[in-house]
Parts: structure tokens; sequence; C-alpha cells
């Protein structure tokens, strides 16, 4: 195997979705709403139901915001970022048209409300942080990290989760890894091993 193609998928501002990569993606369509769904990828979608059901019974309520985007989606986000907070802010926080983990169908958007059915502002960092820890137990992990924001090259993103399975997501959250730093780790022990 290609020492590139060891590991999860890496999509950042480096590594580009793979052409043709969206083409192969098994999308299924999970309910937000009455008449109002989000497409992810099968096996995440399916782990993200069971993490919702779990935290449900906790008390914690979240929602869906955004799933898989078509790179035509990121594109039309990237353009109403640009017309309304200008380019330079746009780099910072939304990913190039064909540069999203978006596009993967892999990555989450939560919005999360708190106990009287109100919209958490997204940089509440405390009350985003109780899911932090339960994530890796449903094959999640945190993308975009408070304090690794030069390893990913994204400010924190307290909403953005990643599906990556349990193992991964596990060894990532115990290491505070990123996913650069899991593929690094993954790619130099697969190198040591030729
Ligand atoms: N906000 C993330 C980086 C995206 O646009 O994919
Ligand atoms: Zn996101």
């Amino acid at each position: 195997m290609d020492v590139v193609d060891v590991g999860p998928i890496l999509v950042n501002r480096e590594n580009p979705v793979p052409a043709g990569y969206g083409d192969s993606i098994d999308i299924v369509n999970v309910e937000v709403e009455e008449g109002f769904s989000v497409p992810v990828e099968r096996e995440a979608a399916q782990s993200y139901l069971q993490m919702k059901r779990y935290f449900s019974a906790l008390g914690v309520r979240f929602e869906l915001l955004s799933g898989y985007r078509a790179r035509q989606t990121q594109e039309r986000i990237w353009n109403e970022s640009v017309a309304e907070h200008g380019e330079a802010h746009t780099r910072c926080y939304v990913a190039q048209p064909g540069y999203s983990e978006h596009q993967t169908g892999l990555a989450l958007d939560l919005t999360l409300y708190d106990a009287q059915g109100d919209r958490v502002e997204d940089d509440d960092i405390e009350a985003y942080g109780q899911l932090f820890p339960h994530l890796h137990g449903f094959g999640f992990i945190l993308r975009y990290p408070a304090g690794k924001e030069d390893v990913t090259g994204y400010p924190f993103e307290p909403w953005h989760i990643r599906y990556v399975g349990t193992e991964i997501a596990r060894e990532i959250y115990e290491n505070d890894w990123t996913l650069e730093e899991y593929v690094s780790h993954v790619r130099e022990k697969s190198g040591e091993r030729r």
C-alpha cells in the first residue's frame, strides 16, 4: 500500500478531497425536523443517531446542522461568506471548495440546545464541552480543537465533529491528537515497517 493511502481520509488546507471521491460515498438522509433532512455518510449517520439517543437520555439535545456537502454547496457557502464577511475572514473560517471535510460526508456540524430549548451560542465552550469526552465512544473526534490551530489550520470549532470509527477516535482522544497528528503517526509507523 502506498504510504499516502494509510489511515482514514485526511482533508485539510493541503489535502483536497480526491477526484471522484464523492461518487462513491454511501449517503443517507438524517431527519432533523419534519420535512428537513441532512445528508450524511451511512456509517457516520448510524453512529450519530446512537450518540443522539445516548445524549438525549442524559437530557442533552443537539441537532444536525450540516453533514455531506457537494462541492457546489461548499462553493455557495464560500461565496455567501465572502459577500457577508469578506475574503480574509472567509479564508480563515471556511474551507475552499474542494478542500472541505464536509465533502466526504464524514464531518458533521452540530447545534446544541440548552435545557430551555434555546440554541446555545457557538462559542459556549462549557456547553459544547460536555459532549467532548463522549464523542470517541461513538467514533467521532472533535476535529478542530482549541490550541491545535497551527496543526489543523482552522480556529477552534466546538460544533464540528468527524467520524473516524471508534478505534481511531479513542486513540486520538487518549493521545490528545488531531487527525493530522494521528495520520502522521500511522504513516511513520508504516514507514518503520518497510
Ligand atoms: N468550517 C470548515 C473548516 C469547513 O468549511 O469545512
Ligand atoms: Zn463543519
